[in-house]
């Protein structure tokens, strides 16, 4: 598939954008374990015309991560044609639309999700903001308000004549925030319907090869974009793509690769955040690498809590020797990360 003039691989893996989790350390372990496309953590295009400090560094690209996009929100045209401008000075290769924040503080204010509940505004909005900028311009938003309210077929072609290259779709409703399960069905209907010729990227409750493989060859999107089960499990990039290009799954990795990859996201996250913020916003991603080993709360509760990096290390030097011979594939868990 292709994003504008964007050659993308064949089947190609998103990571889905995650605020506070999905930032520059976390993008570049993804990017070892195979993802192909990665978009920044969602910046507010009020922030952004401001100057906001963290508006700006959000959108910071290190060339590895390539192709890149920038994600914008807002709930007011002009804003968003101006912050794209700012956001194109940051020369990512595409930029990202958030249509699909189920958060009160978002989508009350009809940013978001918010915005499926405006269709006009959101094409509005759209348009300005594909003539504002020479990159090409996706969106990802959700099926629609509620489930009496689904209108993403429709959401699709308006998109589509607005200007968008791409559309991610994460298959449930503004009302459903992350219960009950992603439709996949409507998701299929958005990527069959006759008049939708843009890229659909299907997301939502993908967490193995096999519900990769499946969004592919049964639901026929172009490309899959997963989140949550990348948390403490990055990859699960590699598993997939062994899966879908060569059709087995390579083995868990053992535990001395997991400390490593903690270790490098550590360092990685202390470099982009500094001390502590860098520890702080890596509790949950320290937590879930070793998420299913038995016996593991006293060290868990040591990840959590430490502030010191060299401490955090210890411990870390500690389960890799304790678990050395533990069998990864034993492992219970496949669910989600905790949100
Ligand atoms: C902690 C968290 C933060 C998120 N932040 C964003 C965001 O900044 N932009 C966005 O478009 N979606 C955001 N999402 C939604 C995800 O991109 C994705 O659509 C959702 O988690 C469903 O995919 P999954 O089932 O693979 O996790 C966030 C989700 C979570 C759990």
């Amino acid at each position: 598939m292709k994003i504008g003039h964007i050659e993308l691989p064949d089947k190609p893996l998103f990571l889905a954008p995650m605020e506070d989790v999905t930032d520059q350390s976390f993008r570049h372990i993804c990017k070892e374990y195979g993802v192909d496309v990665m978009i920044s953590e969602f910046v507010a295009s009020e922030g952004l015309i401001r100057d906001c400090e963290k508006s700006m560094k959000k959108m910071q690209i290190d060339p590895i991560e390539r192709p890149f996009g920038v994600q914008l929100y807002g709930n007011r045209t002009e804003a968003m044609a101006e912050a794209v401008k700012m956001a194109e000075s940051a020369e990512p290769d595409f930029i990202d639309l958030n249509y699909g924040c189920p958060a009160k503080k978002i989508a009350n204010r009809g940013a978001g999700a918010g915005l499926l509940q405006d269709i006009p505004l959101m094409e509005e909005m759209t348009r300005a903001v594909v003539e504002n900028t020479r990159l090409p311009v996706t969106v990802k938003t959700r099926l629609g308000g509620d489930h009496q309210s689904v209108n993403i077929v429709e959401v699709a072609q308006r998109l589509q004549d607005a200007g968008i290259q791409a559309l991610s779709i994460h298959g449930r409703t503004k009302a459903q925030m992350y219960q009950g399960q992603a439709d996949w069905e409507t998701i299929a209907r958005v990527k069959h319907h006759p008049d939708v010729d843009i890229p659909v990227i299907g997301n939502g409750d993908i967490v193995d090869a096999q519900g990769a493989a499946m969004a592919f060859d049964h639901y026929g999107v172009d490309g899959i974009m997963i989140g949550r089960a990348t948390v403490g499990k990055p990859w699960l990039f590699k598993s997939i793509r062994t899966y879908l290009d060569k059709g087995f799954i390579p083995e868990e990795p053992d535990i001395a690769e997991k400390v490593a990859v903690a270790k490098q996201h550590l360092q990685k996250s202390l470099e982009w955040k500094g001390h502590p913020r860098g520890i702080y916003e890596m509790r949950r991603h320290l937590s879930n690498y070793f998420k299913g080993l038995p016996h593991f709360k006293p060290l868990r509760t040591r990840l959590v809590t430490s502030l010191d990096e060299k401490e955090l290390h210890d411990t870390l030097d500690y389960i890799a020797e304790k678990y050395a011979h533990f069998d990864a594939s034993k492992l219970k868990s496949d669910s989600f990360f905790h949100y």
